[in-house]
């Protein structure tokens, strides 16, 4: 029998697959297909700390979202109602989503500084989340804004989430930090229980005719796993909190690979939009048949076993990598 059962923020999970944060998760009968075609567990969308900035100003409910009535500096943002429920209504999400569902259900939320809204994490924790993962995403615009306090922002954010709530935190972060592997050092040491790699940026692009900046969407593909292979193989030696890889995982090859680079979990949302939610079963009975012709027990026995710790050759995660590709270009 293969054992594909793992461990990620102290919840026992059947397998390493989690659906991602996404809108296919605000619709309470999607998670009760998610959890029939296999999910471990469930990351619900993101609540913006905007919105909850709104909501304690009067503004959540969306007959009262009139972009007239808003201070000038609130205007630009958009109303994600629709998307997440809004911030009263994210509790009543959790409230139904557990009830609809046995696996654990992940509230997420979206900020970047330590305001008052992260007071609404003990919020998130009483209406039944299991843990919570936070999303912090700050583009770095402003020049006399360091790096340096852009990471202890990140930090303080994390210590702050950390002592409000009992359940356990995962921090979510992009691949934008010059010294990686000391921010995952330190953000483990801020006390996040497990670090979820990487946030995948959308970057608006420019329409010619109109002059206008407008956003665009692209799903990912398999190459972009990558980026995140690599960073955890790096990663899983030096840190305590689990590892989840988020971006590029498609099928049962990317998500055996991400757990022999380390990561306790594999998380997925473009291959459940892509090819619907029904697509996870297949992608679970690809990884136990896979499992079976590598003659792997189990998921926690071959975790990190091509970490930079347990490879031949350690190199291959560094510089030496990029001299080999060039190398092959040769042959
Ligand atoms: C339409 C869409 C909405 C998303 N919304 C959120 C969100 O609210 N919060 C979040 O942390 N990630 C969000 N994500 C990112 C996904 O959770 C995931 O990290 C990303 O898509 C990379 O994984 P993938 O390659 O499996 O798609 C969203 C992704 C998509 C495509």
């Amino acid at each position: 029998m293969t054992d594909l059962a793992t461990q990620y923020l102290g919840l026992r999970l059947k397998n390493p697959v989690i659906a991602s944060s996404s809108p296919l998760n605000v619709h309470v009968d999607n998670l009760q297909k998610l959890e029939e075609a296999g999910a471990a567990a469930i990351v619900l969308p993101s609540l913006f700390e905007e919105q909850i900035q709104l909501q304690e100003m009067g503004y959540d409910l969306p007959s009262l979202f009139e972009p007239s009535a808003l201070p000038d500096e609130l205007k630009h943002i958009p109303n994600m109602a629709e998307y997440n429920r809004g911030a009263n209504g994210y509790l009543a999400l959790i409230y139904q989503a557990k009830k609809a569902v046995t696996i654990p259900i992940i509230a997420s939320l979206n900020g970047y500084y330590s305001g008052g809204w992260i007071r609404y994490a003990r919020l998130l924790e009483a209406a039944g989340a299991d843990a919570l993962e936070l999303n912090i995403y700050y583009m770095a615009s402003k020049p006399h804004i360091t790096a340096a306090e852009i990471e202890d922002m990140y930090l303080k954010l994390v210590q702050n989430v950390r002592a409000s709530i009992k359940i356990p935190v995962a921090v979510k972060i992009g691949p934008y930090f010059t010294a990686m592997t000391n921010m995952a050092t330190r953000l483990d040491q801020a006390g996040a229980d497990g670090l979820v790699l990487f946030n995948r940026f959308y970057q608006p692009d420019f329409d010619l005719d109109t002059e206008k900046v407008v956003p665009t969407l692209e799903l990912s593909t398999s190459p972009e796993l990558r980026l995140r292979l690599r960073w955890i193989a790096i990663i899983s030696q030096y840190v305590a909190a689990d590892l989840a890889i988020t971006g590029g995982a498609h099928t049962a090859v990317d998500i055996l690979k991400g757990i022999l680079a380390g990561a306790a979990v594999v998380m997925m949302t473009s291959a459940l939009l892509n090819h619907g939610i029904e697509y996870l079963a297949q992608v679970l009975a690809d990884l136990e048949t896979l499992m079976k012709r590598y003659d792997f027990d189990s998921i926690t026995a071959v975790r990190g076993r091509m970490n930079q710790q347990h490879v031949a050759e350690p190199s291959v995660f560094e510089r030496a990598n990029y001299m080999n590709i060039i190398l092959s270009m040769m042959e």
